[in-house]
């Protein structure tokens, strides 16, 4: 009996201090922010690199690649098809041809967002499949009014080699049917990335 005494104590003592040592946690909320050092990333040095190819944009025949997948009931009345919605799977190529070397796809949406000129909205990732940037994506989002010579959209980030990417594309119709609506765009890509 005596000797229960003082480890009973010290048992009490022990759990005060847990306690308080608990609540103490507790109260102090873990953040959910740090920060880091570009470093850690493997962030070193920030480099500029050209992209440059073709998109192939078919509307088409048995294997159209860009398919309309909404629009509004007043989209026909607006020569500009305002309200249309396309979704694209377009194949990305080194040349100009058809049968070119395949380096990556633009997977997205390409919408009619103008009722006087027309103007798209483009929300795309080129996903690349070919080299270094094999497995890579760019995101691409901007106005195209694809009757200018040249349109010019931003490029507003990325993945894989590409992660913090920034920069912008210049597109510039290679080809185009009137009739069908296909058509073959020269694409050159500017991004800044780590
Ligand atoms: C690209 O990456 C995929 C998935 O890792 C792989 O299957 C494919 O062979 C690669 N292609 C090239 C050309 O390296
Ligand atoms: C343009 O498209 C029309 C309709 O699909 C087709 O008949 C014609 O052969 C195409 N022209 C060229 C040059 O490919």
């Amino acid at each position: 009996m005596t000797m229960a005494k003082p480890s009973l104590t010290l048992f009490s003592t022990l759990t005060l201090l847990f306690f308080l040592f608990s609540s103490h946690v507790a109260a102090k909320q873990p953040r959910f922010y740090r920060s880091v050092s570009p470093t850690s990333l493997g962030l070193r040095k920030e480099k500029l690199s050209h992209l440059h190819f073709y998109f192939h944009d078919i509307v088409s025949g048995p294997k159209p690649t860009a398919i309309r997948v909404a629009e509004a009931q007043m989209t026909k009345n607006f020569p500009t098809f305002f309200g249309a919605v396309v979704m694209i799977d377009d194949p990305l190529t080194v040349g100009p041809e058809p049968s070119s070397k395949l380096v990556g796809k633009a997977q997205g949406i390409y919408a009619s967002a103008s009722q006087n000129d027309l103007g798209l909205l483009m929300v795309m990732n080129l996903e690349f499949c070919e080299g270094k940037y094999n497995g890579s994506t760019l995101s691409l989002f901007g106005r195209n009014a694809v009757f200018n010579t040249v349109r010019e959209m931003p490029i507003v980030g990325g993945s894989g080699l590409f992660r913090f990417a920034h920069g912008y594309a210049q597109a510039k119709t290679h080809w185009i049917n009137m009739t069908s609506g296909d058509a073959v765009v020269e694409y050159n890509v500017y991004v800044f990335h780590y």
